[in-house]
């Protein structure tokens, strides 16, 4: 098969195509994207040279070239990972979330119909549920539950999973979706929250936790993301949603916590500062489908994870460190500076 990934040089994507080259050798992986300031052309350094994958730098909502690109290489499925993803941004300034999440979406679908009824599986979101409240645990979010919104960012992968159902039912593209929960591991970016609180707590720089730190994540190691996004699109029914998450969930400030007592800096560095606009409370996925259909379960441990994270963060600070020291410092000013 050749497979275009789209935004494989962010944290998920490129995990993902790490999996795929070492599970499918046999297959060619095409790597589309943007660059921008979440994509990092380092992190893909190790495969560039590979036979079987090429990296070509282009904007998913930019037609000519994606269409440009299908006719060369003739995909046989595409996986978009390509988005805005930071919830913060996306407060921020909305539109190029509105931009690259829906309006991209549309363009890989519309050249996947152009070039033959291309098999396209959209990565998305347990976002697009909304949110639990803290006192319901037995609430979980099953692929039944309304799409109901909080953010400008949730609100746009919502928007994209509408178009690609829409594009199943009235062209009958061969479409999947995955809606999983927060993924953790290697070369995450550190905006987010596990990679800004250990770099933060190896600069021994505040840790800012937004309100009580009382939300709750569901936290699932990004390696199991990708093999039932892997899964997914070999043996998924098409048309389906599968909701991804391992039962793993946990409050923000236990993660910091955990965070400063693994690399034995002082809980004092924890700062409260105010809280996210819209702040979702709880997400909990339900992942008795995939389980019961494709056979998949979460194979990382959180506290294994965990270790392996902060390990390979420890082990790898020219490529985060490269990171915090450029453009990064403008947001971080403008993002924490009065909060
Ligand atoms: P990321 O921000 O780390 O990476 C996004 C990548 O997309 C970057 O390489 C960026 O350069 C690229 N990109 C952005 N706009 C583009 C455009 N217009 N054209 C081409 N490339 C573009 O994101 P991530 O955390 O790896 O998330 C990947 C996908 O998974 C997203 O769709 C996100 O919504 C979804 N998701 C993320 C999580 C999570 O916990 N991180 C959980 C569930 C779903
Ligand atoms: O649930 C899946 C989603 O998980 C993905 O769709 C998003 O792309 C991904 O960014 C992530 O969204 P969150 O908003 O949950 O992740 P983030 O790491 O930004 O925040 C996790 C929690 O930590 C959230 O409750 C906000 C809080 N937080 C975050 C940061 C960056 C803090 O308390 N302090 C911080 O500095």
């Amino acid at each position: 098969m050749t497979i275009i990934v789209t935004g494989g040089a962010g944290f998920i994507g490129s995990n993902f195509i790490f999996h795929m080259l070492a599970e499918h050798p046999e297959d060619r992986i095409i790597c589309l994207d943007k660059l921008t300031y979440a994509g990092n052309l380092s992190t893909l350094k190790d495969i560039m040279d590979k036979p079987n994958f090429r990296f070509v730098k282009l904007d998913i909502c930019d037609r000519e070239g994606v269409y440009q690109l299908f006719e060369e290489e003739k995909p046989d499925a595409v996986v978009n990972f390509a988005a805005e993803s930071h919830v913060d941004r996306s407060i921020e300034n909305p539109s190029i979330f509105l931009q690259t999440n829906i309006i991209g979406t549309s363009v890989l679908m519309d050249a996947c119909r152009a070039f033959g009824n291309v098999r396209y599986h959209q990565v998305s979101t347990d976002e697009v549920y909304g949110d639990l409240p803290l006192d319901r645990p037995d609430l979980f979010f099953t692929e039944e539950t309304p799409i109901h919104t909080s953010s400008p960012y949730s609100s746009s992968k919502a928007g994209a999973d509408l178009l690609v159902l829409a594009y199943l039912r009235t062209y009958g593209l061969p479409v999947t979706i995955s809606r999983c929960s927060n993924n953790y591991g290697p070369y995450h970016f550190p905006e987010k929250l596990i990679p800004l609180m250990i770099a933060n707590c190896l600069n021994d720089k505040p840790l800012p936790v937004y309100g009580e730190g009382k939300n709750v994540r569901d936290w699932l190691y990004v390696e199991d993301h990708c093999k039932a996004i892997d899964l997914i699109l070999h043996k998924g029914r098409i048309g389906e949603v599968y909701n991804v998450g391992g039962h793993n969930e946990m409050a923000n400030i236990d993660i910091v916590k955990l965070i400063c007592h693994e690399l034995h800096k002082p809980e004092s560095l924890i700062t409260h500062v105010t809280d996210r606009k819209g702040h979702d409370m709880r997400y909990a996925i339900d992942p008795t489908k995939i389980h019961s259909e494709l056979g998949w379960l979460p194979e990382t441990k959180f506290e294994d994870g965990i270790k392996k994270t902060i390990r390979w963060y420890l082990d790898n600070k020219p490529w985060w460190e490269e990171i915090i020291s450029g453009e990064y410092q403008n947001y971080y000013e403008r993002m924490y500076g009065n909060r």
